[in-house]
């Protein structure tokens, strides 16, 4: 028995914001970003909407595909670092849009591993045999905490969702293993300083731009190439498949560089891996299963394939998952 991805969907901002727009609000050039990022543009959500108003679109896209109704759902879980707001959950304000009302909500909160840590819990949920099918989604308003004064951080994020409907199956196809980790050492190099319990909303905090994403990009650089190697090799070393056996690698989308590095070191070529940090940005724990979704929508991925997804975020947390594609 493992568990396997009946259906996924996606969701993206119609709104595009380019460098050459990025040009006009701080000091860069469009450049100067693709070369150092990768990044063409970006999707910017509509003022009136919110991450739940994406994971939404993506969930009943993933419902969709995956046959499943809301009321099968026993559990939902958002990946999330920009919920609607602190509780109620995002994913309780999704369960009552869909309708939920068997399932189980609640946000779950590992930076832009969030999507493979969520993907993990609800695959016990299932294996555990306590539950018959799960929500799992990633969506991002990241633009809602970019300080768009700098461009240390504004020209890398962008918003969007995805979403995958999960349930066991009996056929070699699924989730093979995961792993996660953390590093709350590095948890300073990647925040949010304030709106929490430890530097509540303030006049003071505004004024100092403390509700915005703080990176030292440097040091997640260098985490991050060297995590990415070290989380897929784990991935090999516990399920005795290797490198040569990927049909896809789906990293995460924080910086070309990192993932041309990484694919460098474990020898796995361009066209095997699927990337969509070039149109829509760092969309955070919605990148992956918006490749995954859009990488199927297209046709992409044949049953059976092999998809190793590696990611790593603000914690600093990492984690990965090997997953066979199909159903029964
Ligand atoms: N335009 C022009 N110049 C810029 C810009 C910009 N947008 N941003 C930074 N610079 C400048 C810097 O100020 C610096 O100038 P200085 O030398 O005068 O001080 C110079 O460019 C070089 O800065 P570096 O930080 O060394 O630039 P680097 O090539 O390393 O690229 C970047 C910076 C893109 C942020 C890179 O470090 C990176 O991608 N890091 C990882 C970020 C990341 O992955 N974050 C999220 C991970 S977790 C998650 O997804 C939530």
């Amino acid at each position: 028995m493992n568990v396997q991805v009946l259906g996924a969907g996606h969701a993206l901002p119609s709104r595009v914001l380019t460098n050459k727009e990025l040009e006009k609000m701080v000091d860069t050039t469009h450049e100067w970003i693709v070369e150092r990022s990768g990044i063409l543009e970006r999707r910017i959500i509509d003022e009136d909407k919110a991450a739940s108003d994406l994971g939404f679109e993506a969930a009943r896209m993933a419902l969709d595909e995956a046959g499943v109704e809301p009321e099968e759902l026993d559990l939902i879980i958002v990946a999330t670092a920009t919920p609607d707001m602190l509780f109620p959950a995002t994913a309780c304000i999704i369960q009552e849009r869909l309708e939920a009302w068997n399932a189980a909500a609640f946000d779950l909160e590992a930076g832009c591993t969030g999507f493979v840590y969520a993907l993990t819990v609800a695959e016990k949920f299932l294996l555990s045999q306590q539950y018959k099918y799960a929500l799992v989604i990633g969506t991002e308003a990241l633009s809602r905490i970019v300080d768009y004064t700098d461009r240390n951080t504004c020209v890398l994020f962008g918003d969007g969702a995805g979403a995958v409907v999960l349930g066991r199956g009996n056929t070699g196809s699924g989730i093979i293993c995961t792993y996660l980790g953390a590093d709350g050492r590095g948890g300073k190099h990647l925040n949010m300083p304030a709106g929490g319990s430890a530097l509540p909303a303030n006049p003071q905090t505004v004024k100092e731009r403390l509700h915005f994403v703080k990176m030292n990009g440097n040091e997640i650089f260098k985490f991050a190439t060297r995590i990415t190697v070290e989380v897929s090799e784990k991935l090999f070393a516990m399920s005795g498949l290797g490198y040569k056996d990927i049909d896809f690698f789906i990293p995460h989308q924080a910086n070309i560089r990192i993932i041309k590095t990484a694919m460098k070191r474990m020898n796995i070529p361009p066209e095997k891996t699927l990337i969509n940090l070039d149109v829509f940005g760092n969309t955070s724990a919605a990148c992956i299963p918006i490749a995954l979704s859009m990488s199927n929508q297209e046709g992409r991925l044949h049953d059976g394939a092999l998809i190793l997804m590696v990611a790593f975020g603000a914690g600093l947390t990492y984690g990965g998952a090997l997953l066979r594609w199909g159903r029964d």
